[in-house]
């Protein structure tokens, strides 16, 4: 746990420099476009610790696989969106000494990141071996609105004295990543050309062979006027430099302004490439730093008023949730179906960059509710897009008949994930994206959705429940065995109830989407019978009898389900009479001894409770969480936002905003000490759902919009904003007082605290919390 980033409602602000903590803040004060994104690296020389991290969306390599003990069925690579070139370096030369903050005296140093209109700022001053002082001040944003462009405003202003400044604006395709195999470097240079202020280079990822061109444009600023002395360049292998040397007096400052563009083979032709860079470059330079900032500052605006939620009466809470709000929009716009969310988006290198089961499970309810319908869409058709693979996946594993398994982690459709339990076991990962076309459908009400793209990816993950079941004799039932669920603790267990439960839930919801299409689309429906060979009556029946006959491991008398089967042949002390020393186990105890012991590393059998929440009755509900809560560690930052809704959900209000408050700062704070490796980009997806689903008990229940909300104590007020049915909200939770105003032409029905309630098109509603509607 850190306490170093100052709290302020709209800032992330780092006061002082703070080497130690240098790689943290490089991943707080990340910044993307959800096209492409950096850390915070320095533009200057450091020769410090620090993660270098250029990121481009959809550019990977292949890292071939490296594990102990190979199985049947590993995959032979794990696809990373890898570090890339360098546009954000500026080289500086005061009198001829590199100013590198590892080496000089830093007097003064303040880091900003303006979530407001998504400008990361720096301002410092540092004094040179020779005793010059300059103050520095950077202004760097990625455009959302141009989003191949970035832009850096470096000013340098001689303190103390007069003399020499050169600049060397240059752009470094030499990288590589920390975290690879077998310590290769990923990219090969293809062209690089400089002249003048400009610079292009070109770089191919080995094996995948993306290319990806840079370009790079600066001018020199001195008091205002253009600087017109000689700028001389250097190139070598994947590098380009250009640089300008200019005269100064004590007080002058000089100002480079660089822009960088970034253009790949993803969306253009190899060879149109550096024209393409060049076209992006000239219309940033014509159009300037101040102008680009004004329309990428308009689109933040844009974003807030779908997006923002205010607190009023705790500034730290304030910051926390807006940073995840902002987090989550650089990370993912949805303009390409072909892009999606690593758990660290942007901001580091651990995971990947690639797809978990996060998206669906822990982002997708952002998105659906802050962003247009098409964003939450595309995420949906990435997976749809994948479906053939994700049936050759299966069949590797001995699958037939089109069932579909969908990889644990990808890029593009194929397994990068290699530990046996959870590659081959961790099967839930099929269920919510299942349930992510049913949540989508239910949200948006776009039922068209299932005919031309949902059908298909439940069809695929239906026949491979009913594969992956079998009939046990001895139980009658239908069984799972050899299942990892989310909680990762437990590995190869038999009947895991949160996989078992998606399962056939995922075949119920089949059927009722069957019937539907046979309705609505009859065509349509019998061409995918024959697309698909779909032996409906045959199929179905076994179906049926899966719902009918699914084993369930249960304990009667606590009147709730187990994680699995011998759950309670555990030693079953609570998590809070582990000693402090023995937290997190994940680093502190053997694995075996993590396997046998009952605690619970992410919600589990929660998980399905949640999703489900109106199969349960709320003593059902309460039962299952005052059983597992006291087990459970919350070693995954995906863990606290499901605990949070359930325990709103049961009127432990304390407790919901306990785990609401573990998430919405957990980068900010450093809070498991992993904020450097990058932030969690997913579970920020879930700090959201804590919020608006927690305390604000937002819920769709078969389309009709629902609030239970509650206001923590040490609370003003709150409130959020959504996209539901076409109209616009913004609900207030103050007081007593529950207020939903409708900024949209579209009227707008809603279930409060158990009430109907009608909003009409731009018109609001005042409701109160009444005796009845308390638990
Ligand atoms: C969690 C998984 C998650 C992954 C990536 C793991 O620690 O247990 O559920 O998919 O992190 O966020």
């Amino acid at each position: 746990m850190k306490d170093y980033i100052i709290h302020h409602n709209w800032k992330i602000i780092e006061e002082g420099f703070n080497p130690e903590y240098n790689r943290i803040s490089e991943s707080i004060f990340s910044i993307g476009n959800g096209k492409m994104g950096q850390r915070a690296n320095f533009e200057e020389n450091y020769s410090g610790d620090s993660l270098n991290g250029t990121y481009v969306a959809g550019i990977y390599y292949p890292d071939k696989t490296r594990v102990g003990w190979w199985k049947n069925g590993y995959p032979e690579y794990f696809a990373k969106i890898i570090n890339s070139t360098n546009w954000i370096g500026i080289r500086v030369k005061i009198n001829g000494e590199e100013l590198d903050l590892a080496k000089v005296k830093v007097l003064s140093f303040t880091r900003e990141l303006d979530m407001q209109n998504g400008l990361l700022s720096r301002r410092f001053v540092a004094e040179m071996k020779n005793g010059n002082q300059v103050e520095v001040s950077s202004h760097r944003f990625v455009s959302i609105t141009a989003t191949e462009i970035g832009a850096i405003r470096y000013t340098v202003k001689a303190l103390n004295y007069s003399g020499e400044i050169q600049v060397i604006p240059f752009l470094d395709g030499d990288v590589e990543n920390e975290d690879s195999n077998y310590d290769e470097k990923f990219w090969v240079e293809i062209s690089r050309a400089v002249g003048g202020n400009e610079g292009y280079l070109t770089v191919e990822t080995l094996k995948t062979q993306f290319q990806l061109c840079t370009g790079m444009w600066f001018q020199l600023i001195k008091n205002g006027e253009k600087v017109d002395s000689k700028i001389t360049n250097r190139n070598k292998e994947k590098y380009v430099e250009v640089s300008q040397k200019v005269e100064v007096s004590e007080g002058d400052e000089i100002t480079v302004e660089k822009f960088s563009s970034t253009v790949s083979s993803l969306y253009y032709k190899n060879e149109e490439l550096v024209e393409k860079a060049k076209e992006a470059i000239d219309l940033a330079a014509d159009a300037g730093f101040d102008v680009l900032f004004e329309s990428h500052k308009d689109a933040w605006l844009e974003k807030w008023e779908t997006s923002d939620i205010i607190i009023e009466g705790d500034v730290a809470a304030q910051q926390g949730i807006r940073f995840n709000i902002f987090q989550l929009n650089q990370t993912y716009s949805g303009e390409d179906e072909r892009l999606n969310i690593g758990p660290k988006g942007f901001t580091g290198e651990k995971y990947g960059g690639v797809t978990y089961w996060d998206t669906e499970a822990y982002c997708l309810p952002f998105y659906l509710s802050t962003a247009p319908q098409k964003v939450s869409r595309n995420l949906l058709v990435y997976r749809h897009k994948h479906l053939q693979k994700a049936i050759e996946n299966a069949e590797k594993l001995g699958f037939t008949n089109g069932a579909a398994l969908y990889p644990m982690v990808t890029i593009n459709g194929e397994e990068c994930h290699n530990e046996w339990e959870i590659t081959f076991e961790e099967i839930h990962r099929n269920g919510a994206i299942a349930y992510a076309v049913y949540d989508y459908v239910n949200y948006t009400g776009d039922k068209e959705y299932l005919a031309s793209y949902g059908f298909e990816v439940l069809l695929g993950i239906s026949r491979f429940w009913s594969q992956r079941v079998n009939w046990s004799a001895d139980k009658k039932k239908y069984v799972m065995l050899g299942v990892t669920g989310p909680n990762e603790y437990e590995n190869n267990v038999n009947n895991n109830f949160h996989t078992s439960y998606m399962a056939v839930w995922t075949l119920k919801y089949t059927l009722e989407v069957i019937a539907y299409l046979k309705t609505e689309f009859p065509f349509l429906y019998e061409e995918m019978v024959t697309k698909w060979k779909f032996n409906e009556i045959q199929e179905t029946e076994k179906w049926q009898d899966i719902i009918n006959n699914m084993y369930f491991p249960r304990d009667e008398k606590r009147g709730i389900y187990l994680q699995q089967d011998g759950f309670l042949d555990k030693d079953l002390t609570p998590v809070s009479e582990l000693a402090e020393s023995d937290r997190p186990i994940n680093q502190k105890w053997s694995w075996d001894r993590i396997l046998r012991a009952p605690y619970i590393k992410q919600a589990d059998t929660l998980q399905s409770i949640y999703l489900f929440q109106e199969n349960f009755s709320a003593k059902e509900i309460k039962a299952h969480f005052d059983f597992y809560e006291p087990l459970t560690v919350h070693e995954s930052s995906l863990s606290p936002c499901v605990h949070s809704i359930l325990a709103a959900k049961i009127g432990y209000q304390e407790k919901s905003y306990e785990m609401y408050l573990r998430t919405a700062r957990l980068d900010l704070d450093d809070y498991n000490n992993d904020t450097e490796d990058g932030l969690h980009i997913t579970s920020m997806g879930g700090t959201w759902m804590s919020f608006v689903m927690g305390l604000g008990g937002m819920r769709v229940v078969n389309g009709e919009l629902t609030f239970n909300p509650f206001l923590p104590d040490k609370w003003k007020s709150y409130s959020f904003r959504i996209d539901f049915g076409g109209a616009h909200l913004k609900v207030t939770k103050e007081g007593q007082y529950f207020v939903i105003e409708n900024h949209s032409d579209c009227d707008v029905n809603a279930l409060v605290w158990g009430d109907k309630v009608s909003i009409k098109g731009n018109d609001s509603v005042r409701l109160r919390k009444v005796a009845k509607h308390i638990l």
